[in-house]
């Protein structure tokens, strides 16, 4: 894809990265840059070659939320003829893991495409926080729900009611991260973990997650009833018959992702 203005990306070792480019603005997601990001995960999703998908920010943010200035002066009526967030409903149909990296701020739609990911590491600088309130706006791209979804509703209306930032500790704390690292090993961490996941049998890591989503919007006996559909259909897998067999005959398997 050589129409993007405005994220870099790049694909090595089963790994698809995309770095949001914006830095003189802290990475603020103008609506392009949104399509171009969810654009690129569509096509990484159908890339054979890319098994796990790796995002941060160039600069010293992960973003700083959508860009204030594009919308400061639209009607309501141009943001719902526009439905500009439409693209992020599109996130929730990714199966391929998505790991995020947070150094700098993550605000506002920043910190939503955070929580869009499956995964997240963050250096020791990360400030997490959505200051629509502090604009007379609200989330609008998911923030209220997964954050709620995260660290219940009590906390998320703390957070979401002050608009004040949390710190990675913070963040840790109330389960919105899975680790810290310093600020120069995020990344590197990150892209670390991530090929560990590249090399796992791809179909496992895929109905894991879609079976662990399920458990967030299900009622747990839909949610085992779905995790066991998914438990059986790996055994159709060349995979599952190498990974038992190999473990039968005390040897390392050679994975395929089939
Ligand atoms: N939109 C547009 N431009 C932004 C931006 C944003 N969200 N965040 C930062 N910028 C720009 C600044 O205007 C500034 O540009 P200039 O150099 O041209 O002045 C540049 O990025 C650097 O920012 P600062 O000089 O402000 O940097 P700082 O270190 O002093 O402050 C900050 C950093 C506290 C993050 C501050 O930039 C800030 O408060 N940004 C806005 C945060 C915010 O309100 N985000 C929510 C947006 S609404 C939203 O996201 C809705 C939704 O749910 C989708």
């Amino acid at each position: 894809d050589n129409n993007l203005k405005f994220i870099q990306v790049e694909t090595d070792e089963n790994i698809g990265t995309i770095r949001l480019n914006r830095p003189e603005v802290l990475n603020a997601l103008n609506r392009k840059m949104v399509n171009e990001i969810v654009r690129t995960i569509e096509n990484m999703e159908k890339d054979e070659k890319v098994n796990v998908i790796v995002l941060y920010g160039n600069g010293k943010a992960f973003a700083a939320g959508a860009d204030i200035s594009e919308m400061a002066n639209d009607a309501a009526i141009d943001l719902e003829l526009l439905n500009q967030f439409a693209d992020w409903d599109r996130l929730l149909q990714i199966k391929k893991p998505i790991i995020g990296a947070v150094h700098g701020f993550a605000l506002g739609g920043g910190f939503e495409l955070a929580l869009a990911c499956d995964l997240l590491f963050a250096a020791e600088d990360a400030k997490f926080g959505f200051p629509e309130i502090n604009l007379a706006v609200m989330p609008g791209a998911g923030g209220t729900q997964r954050l709620t979804k995260l660290m219940g509703k009590t906390k998320a209306l703390e957070w979401l009611w002050s608009g004040e930032m949390m710190t990675a500790v913070e963040a840790e704390q109330h389960g919105i991260i899975n680790k810290r690292f310093p600020k120069e090993l995020v990344i590197e961490e990150t892209i670390n973990y991530a090929k560990k996941i590249a090399e796992k049998p791809a179909l496992s890591v895929r109905f894991i997650k879609e079976a662990v989503y399920k458990a967030i919007d299900n009622s747990l006996l839909e949610g085992m009833q779905y995790e066991r559909k998914n438990f059986s259909l790996l055994f159709s897998t060349e995979d599952q018959k190498e990974g038992m067999k190999a473990f039968v005959e005390k040897r390392k398997p050679q994975f395929k992702g089939r």
